[in-house]
């Protein structure tokens, strides 16, 4: 019998696939696609290009250096995944193109994106692309402010943020429950075999079998770390009263 199971396709576009097979055959992405969780394509834009050359970018009218995708290869290629025709539009692709121009990435993103059913990402490795290209665009993500070579790192990025996310792709749910930003706060710090290295000791409460304990343990160090390194989403988060509690512990510490 065939199996039931939702499948997210994802298409990545790109001049440089080379530079992605690696990384889509590794880790999560690897075993996402081992379990039928996640199907993975990398397109070359090279392949929908004309010419000898099969260029797929070129220079920008009115100067300004750098080189810009061009609209036709990416047209073709996004025809060919069926973005355009009578499909339904809630069937046709999601295309998301990533750009230090875009909305910056967050959490809750890569949970609305894991529940798309097909994903385009397309990646530009140049000055940008040929703006006829934004109205093909549903999304435009950025993964910071900075500039990075090109879209193909970002992708993976989401990618990664995005897969991780999947039915049954992290083994330990709990793991994935109580991620950085997932639960709202920083994770507490982790700690493996041995006790003891160079001197320096697990924290006594992480050995003592007390799950109470360890719970309470983790979401004080979960509050201070959050309070230190981003007060900003500290201040915005609903705290509780064991949450409180904990909070003047820390500042009394
Ligand atoms: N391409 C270049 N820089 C980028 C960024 N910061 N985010 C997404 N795509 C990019």
């Amino acid at each position: 019998m065939k199996s039931q199971k939702t499948v997210l396709r994802i298409a990545i576009f790109s001049g440089l696939p080379e530079y992605l097979a690696s990384a889509v055959r590794s880790g999560h992405l690897r075993i996402a696609q081992e379990q039928g969780a996640v199907e993975i394509n990398l397109i070359d834009l090279r392949d929908f290009a004309e010419g000898s050359y099969r260029a797929i970018d070129d220079e920008p009218y009115g100067g300004g250096g750098g080189m810009v995708l061009k609209v036709e290869p990416v047209r073709r290629a996004l025809d060919a995944c069926g973005a355009f025709g009578d499909r339904e539009e809630k069937k046709k692709p999601w295309v998301v193109l990533p750009t230090p121009k875009g909305k910056r990435l967050k959490q809750e993103d890569f949970e609305r994106l894991s529940k798309k059913k097909e994903i385009i990402f397309l990646c530009s490795r140049y000055k940008g692309i040929d703006e006829r290209i934004r109205e093909w665009v549903d999304e435009e993500c950025s993964i910071g402010d900075y500039v990075i070579g090109g879209g193909e790192t970002a992708a993976l990025v989401m990618m990664e943020g995005i897969v991780r996310l999947l039915e049954g792709v992290v083994g330990d749910k709990e793991s994935v429950q109580t991620d950085s930003f997932t639960c709202g706060l920083l994770s507490a710090p982790t700690y493996t075999r041995p006790e003891e290295f160079m001197g320096k000791r697990v924290p006594e409460v992480l050995l003592s079998g007390h799950h109470e304990e360890i719970r309470r343990w983790k979401r004080k160090q979960a509050l201070a770390l959050t309070l230190a390194r981003r007060p900003d989403i500290l201040a915005k988060l609903p705290l509780d009263d064991e949450d409180r509690k904990l909070l003047s512990e820390v500042l009394g510490e």
